[in-house]
């Protein structure tokens, strides 16, 4: 049987798209069996469901407003998720931090997408913070990782790393699409791979 993933995202969703695309040309072996988003808008949901996934919707407002604390927002996901009974957890864009209750729901099944190189830019906003870094001239490059999830934000250990230039002429908006473009593909090898080993 094809392993069991589940994909979270927060936005635009176009690395839920290359998994899609991966698994349609039959570059991952793999099914998706739930797409989560933790934003209503997400446009990545629109993808899952042009790509006849199911999808889940799971805001942290709700359990805000109920003054509900951000451990019983991600326990109560985290038992939703098991529910469908992942081999592989990939958070792809997915804009929350997940608690150490979350992760430990699950045994080492869950990796993030992080568009810095280890130890550079962890947080949001890298590819903005790369790109000021290098005309400030602190820095000549930059990457992208593909990494273990543990409860240090974008700390776990990298399963793959790929260092992406930045040109003197770079846009923010080039850079953006040149890190973009690695991601795409880094994120489909990346899920290859932890399978690879889950399954040794
Ligand atoms: C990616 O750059 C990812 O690394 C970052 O958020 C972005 C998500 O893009 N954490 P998308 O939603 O997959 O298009």
């Amino acid at each position: 049987m094809a392993p069991r993933i589940v994909v979270l995202i927060s936005g635009n969703g176009s690395n839920l798209q290359a998994i899609i695309d991966a698994i349609n040309s039959k570059t991952l072996e793999g099914q998706i069996v739930l797409v989560v988003s933790n934003k209503k808008s997400a446009f990545g949901l629109t993808r899952a469901t042009q790509a006849g996934l199911p999808t889940l919707t799971f805001p942290l407002k709700q359990y805000k407003d109920l003054g509900k604390t951000r451990i019983e927002y991600d326990l109560d996901l985290a038992k939703k998720i098991k529910e469908y009974n992942p081999n592989l957890i990939i958070l792809a864009g997915w804009m929350h931090i997940l608690s150490e209750e979350f992760l430990k729901c699950f045994d080492d099944i869950i990796i993030n997408l992080h568009p810095a190189l280890p130890n550079q830019f962890d947080g949001t906003n890298s590819i903005e913070r790369a790109y000021e870094a290098f005309k400030k001239g602190d820095i000549t490059k930059t990457g992208v990782m593909v990494h273990k999830v543990i409860p240090d934000v974008d700390k776990g250990e990298p399963l793959l790393i790929e260092e992406v230039p930045i040109l003197e002429t770079d846009s923010l908006d080039d850079l953006e699409t040149r890190i973009h473009n690695v991601e795409h593909r880094l994120i489909v090898q990346g899920a290859k791979k932890i399978l690879d080993e889950l399954n040794r």
